[in-house]
């Protein structure tokens, strides 16, 4: 698949197909993950992959009864749980290098982008999940200590097309020099 057809064309996926997702794809998908670029090449992104349903079923009580992401998690043959090792990403020696602190979640983001497209260029369906009791999650899981768990994504075949929902114009996201400047004036605002 193209790149920007990829880009594009990914979907939050919720309905998941009653079909396994075989480990050679699975093993792909993670691979996406170990290639993204991290502070310092730290690679602070841990997975724990949970197949047994008992498991998926007590991560999706984690999650408030609302969030349409519970049905996903409890449909889908694969969740995988984005953890962080703390207090490695943007620090040196020990030491908090920059205002912004850990850079754990943002390593992670760009670990789980590059998965998520990788999945979706695979024929995978996937959704971030990041409303949920991160606290009974990680217990459930049994995260040691310096362990942050991130999101839940959970992946399989797709059993539904969504539209995608609307993205803000480049006119409003964007500006050239200084902020306030309209990037271009090609650009509609
Ligand atoms: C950090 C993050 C957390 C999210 N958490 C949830 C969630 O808890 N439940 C859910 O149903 N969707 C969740 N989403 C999915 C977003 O709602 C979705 O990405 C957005 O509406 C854009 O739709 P698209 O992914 O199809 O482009 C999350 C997305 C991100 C990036």
């Amino acid at each position: 698949m193209e790149l920007f057809e990829a880009l594009r064309n990914r979907r939050s996926i919720r309905k998941y197909a009653d079909r396994p997702v075989p480990d050679e794809l699975l093993e792909q998908v993670l691979e996406a993950a170990r290639c993204a670029p991290s502070w310092a090449n730290v690679q602070p992104w841990r997975f724990v992959v949970v197949t047994d349903p008992e498991t998926r079923r007590a991560l999706a009580e984690t999650l408030p009864s609302n969030n349409p992401g519970k049905g996903a998690i409890l449909g889908a043959p694969v969740l995988l749980a984005a953890c962080g090792v703390k207090q490695t990403s943007g620090y040196y020696k020990g030491k908090v290098t920059t205002t912004l602190g850990d850079w754990l979640m943002f390593d992670l983001a760009l670990a789980l982008g590059q998965l998520t497209l990788a999945a979706h260029a695979l024929g995978l369906g996937t959704l971030h999940v990041g409303l949920y009791d991160i606290e009974r999650a990680s217990a459930v899981l049994g995260l040691p200590a310096d362990v942050q768990l991130v999101e839940l994504v959970p992946m399989g075949y797709p059993d539904q097309t969504p539209n995608s929902p609307p993205r803000k114009p480049l006119a409003e996201i964007v500006h050239r020099g200084k902020w306030g400047s309209p990037y271009s004036k090609t650009i509609p605002a």
